[in-house]
């Protein structure tokens, strides 16, 4: 019988009433030993016990989602806790965020008073909040998630944010660790892919960021206007000559496959055309066959294949892809739930 964990001291000093922002807020003994918990309560070999008996955690969507808001309910129902999912505009008032606004418009409540309030009732808040997409610099400057955070009295924690998603990047290294039994010098490819219209870049960051942080090689694939923002492609850098592993960027999806391990496929906006909607999907249209097919997949002959989902099935990544023994898609988004448990039942024991 799986026996009820008591948490060493080190990672309990770690994450315990700690906001969970972004992983590059962790060092990697912590998130090496965060991975290894989640391992071991997927796999039974030691039980979290319900440490958040007693406990309500805020789950705040200014943005739709199928896997956080399911794996984020279960996993605080399962630890003994009371999940208090709602979605603003629709199930709260609208939120202004403005400091000094003069309040005339469509909100109905200040985050000054919604914030405290939530904290009163709850004992850690989840917030989802995209980027809209317009103004880089607006995005990039975490508006909704910061004011969380400042206002909050209880740990915050990031469900994706306009510039971050660090539940999926863990997730996706505890993935490819579960597939692998290892994570150093594993050569990732993270591979930008055709989608529509542009997307927020918080997956790519936090992937990149995450592969990193564990020692990975890591190359992104990407068409010159795609970069990610020198800022981050700079901390990218700094985390992987830190942790022993290596970043490089390719223009050329085919030569960066080669001999991959994981091929991760997104897409995202570019930073050139950002909030220039019809000349950035015009441009995106040169790229049309950026696509993960068969072709792709074998010249990563040991090659995996991963996305955070969505998907647009023969857009960004072909049917038999897809539904192909290479591919990682569902056990990814399983493996949010182990790490999610893992996660909260540090930070909220
Ligand atoms: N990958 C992910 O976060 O999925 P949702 O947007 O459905 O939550």
């Amino acid at each position: 019988m799986a026996r009820v964990k008591s948490f060493p001291r080190t990672i309990l000093d770690a994450f315990k009433g700690r906001s969970f922002l972004s992983t590059l807020d962790f060092n990697r003994p912590e998130l090496s030993e965060l991975l290894d918990l989640a391992m071991q309560h997927k796999h039974g070999r030691i039980d979290p016990g319900t440490p958040l008996t007693g406990k309500a955690v805020g789950l705040v969507f200014f943005d739709p989602s199928l896997r956080t808001r399911t794996s984020m309910t279960i996993a605080i129902q399962q630890l003994g806790g009371v999940p208090v999912p709602l979605h603003v505009g629709s199930e709260t008032w609208t939120l202004e965020f403005r400091e000094g606004a003069v309040m005339v418009g469509e909100s109905e409540e200040h985050i000054r008073e919604a914030a405290p309030v939530l904290s009163s009732y709850l004992d850690a808040i989840g917030v989802r909040c995209f980027s809209r997409l317009q103004d880089y610099e607006q995005d990039k400057a975490e508006t909704v998630l910061s004011a969380f955070e400042r206002y909050s009295s209880v740990p915050v924690i990031n469900l994706e944010s306009s510039t971050q998603h660090p539940l999926q990047g863990l997730g996706d290294v505890l993935t490819i660790r579960e597939k692998f039994g290892t994570l150093d010098q594993r050569d990732v490819v993270l591979a930008w892919v055709h989608h529509p219209r542009p997307l927020s870049m918080s997956v790519p960051n936090s992937f990149s960021l995450a592969a990193t942080q564990y020692g990975m090689n890591l190359t992104i694939a990407c068409p010159p206007e795609y970069g990610l923002d020198p800022e981050v492609f700079k901390q990218v850098e700094d985390s992987a000559q830190a942790n022993g592993g290596s970043v490089r960027i390719s223009h050329n999806l085919e030569e960066a496959c080669k001999g991959a391990e994981v091929i991760y496929a997104r897409s995202w906006g570019s930073l050139d055309f950002y909030g220039r909607l019809e000349q950035e999907v015009e441009l995106r249209q040169q790229y049309r066959d950026w696509i993960v097919d068969r072709q792709l997949m074998s010249l990563a002959s040991r090659g995996y294949l991963m996305h955070c989902l969505p998907v647009r099935r023969n857009v960004e990544v072909t049917d038999e892809v897809l539904d192909g023994p290479r591919s990682l898609v569902i056990q990814q988004s399983a493996n949010r739930l182990h790490l999610q448990k893992t996660l909260l039942s540090l930070i909220l024991r």
